[in-house]
């Protein structure tokens, strides 16, 4: 295969996500075996604008497959998202004879690659790291299955002392744009009902069968809310449920940034295996501006501009499975 590229830099950008380490552990490592010189960048584009670049090798990414966070540290830089921002970025690049990137990160991480890859001639390829699962075009995203587990686990235990008590419990889960992990999580913990940003939630459904089942003397409930709910998350909804239903013990619980740490499942360091595998490949392929993502098993190359243009939906079969199984 003709090389279109011979230096890579490799970044992480925007929400940390379980499984990151385990994709530029690929990156590198598939880009020393087919003779490319590889450059970590720390902090996202933050790092390209400040000259943070460093050569790497394969010891670099030693020990590092089994851990959270990113070696490279990420950060969300406002000032790649202005043109002189992108400008000192591209000539950083080009003083290093850096000729491709990989970007590990979501939507805005591909916002900016977007945009940068109009300007200048430096291919970019994306791959898919965010716990939220909201890019269009891939079955996964690197962290999301750990973020799911983790969930489920701290729901589990919420639900025995929820189920003791007689309680209901509001648990927040992160996604301010999306509801993958409280439709997912909620779902795999048999949550009466699951709150998200993508669909309308009948809250006055909810209270009516809350009440009823105080009616019942029965009323335990475990209702799963993702962070960007229309109605702004758990605090918001227990307000309003206390408004209806003022005798009932309701008690909250966010989940937060505990979603979005720890070691990556096995399916994320899969996927980010093969994801990094297969960016280097396409880098030397000379395809630019995609991101890779995952259909039904098989890798696809899907443009970075389609990533961000589409927002992920969620259909009514998953609403009515959350409604059969809780009833
Ligand atoms: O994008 C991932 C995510 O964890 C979202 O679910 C959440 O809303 C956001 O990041 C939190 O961002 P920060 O860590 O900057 O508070």
């Amino acid at each position: 295969m003709t090389k279109k590229v011979s230096r890579i830099g490799v970044l992480t950008s925007g929400g940390d996500a379980p499984g990151m380490n385990a994709a530029i552990r690929a990156v590198v490592r598939t880009s020393l075996y087919y003779g490319l010189e590889v450059y970590g960048i720390m902090r996202g584009y933050q790092g390209i604008i400040d000259e943070d670049i460093f050569k790497m090798e394969g010891r670099s990414v030693a020990n590092i497959i089994q851990r959270g966070g990113t070696i490279l540290k990420t950060a969300r830089c406002k000032e790649f998202y202005e043109a002189e921002g992108r400008r000192k970025a591209y000539e950083n690049l080009k003083k290093r004879g850096i000729d491709g990137l990989v970007i590990i990160g979501g939507d805005g991480s591909f916002r900016g690659a977007v945009k940068f890859s109009q300007e200048y001639d430096i291919p970019c390829i994306g791959i898919a790291g965010t716990i939220d699962k909201d890019i269009h075009g891939s079955d996964y995203t690197i962290g999301f299955d750990t973020a799911v587990n983790t969930a489920i686990q701290a729901i589990d235990k919420i639900r025995d002392t929820m189920d003791a008590h007689d309680r209901i419990f509001i648990i927040e889960v992160m996604g301010r744009d999306a509801g993958y992990i409280a439709l997912h999580s909620g779902i795999a913990t048999g949550a009466e009902n699951i709150l998200i940003p993508e669909r309308k939630t009948n809250i006055k459904d909810i209270i009516h069968s809350l009440q009823e089942k105080e009616r019942r003397k029965k009323l335990v409930n475990l209702i799963v809310v993702a962070e960007g709910d229309e109605f702004g998350g758990a605090v918001e909804v227990e307000k309003i449920l206390k408004e209806h239903l003022p005798k009932a013990e309701i008690r909250v619980a966010i989940l937060g940034h505990i979603q979005r740490g720890g070691s990556p499942t096995g399916i994320d360091r899969l996927i980010a295996s093969r994801m990094g595998y297969h960016a280097v490949e396409c880098l030397m392929e000379g395809k630019h501006n995609v991101f890779v993502g995952i259909l039904n098993n098989r890798m696809h190359y899907i443009p970075l501009e389609k990533a961000v243009k589409n927002k992920g939906s969620i259909s009514e079969e998953w609403m009515k499975i959350v409604k059969i199984l809780a009833s």
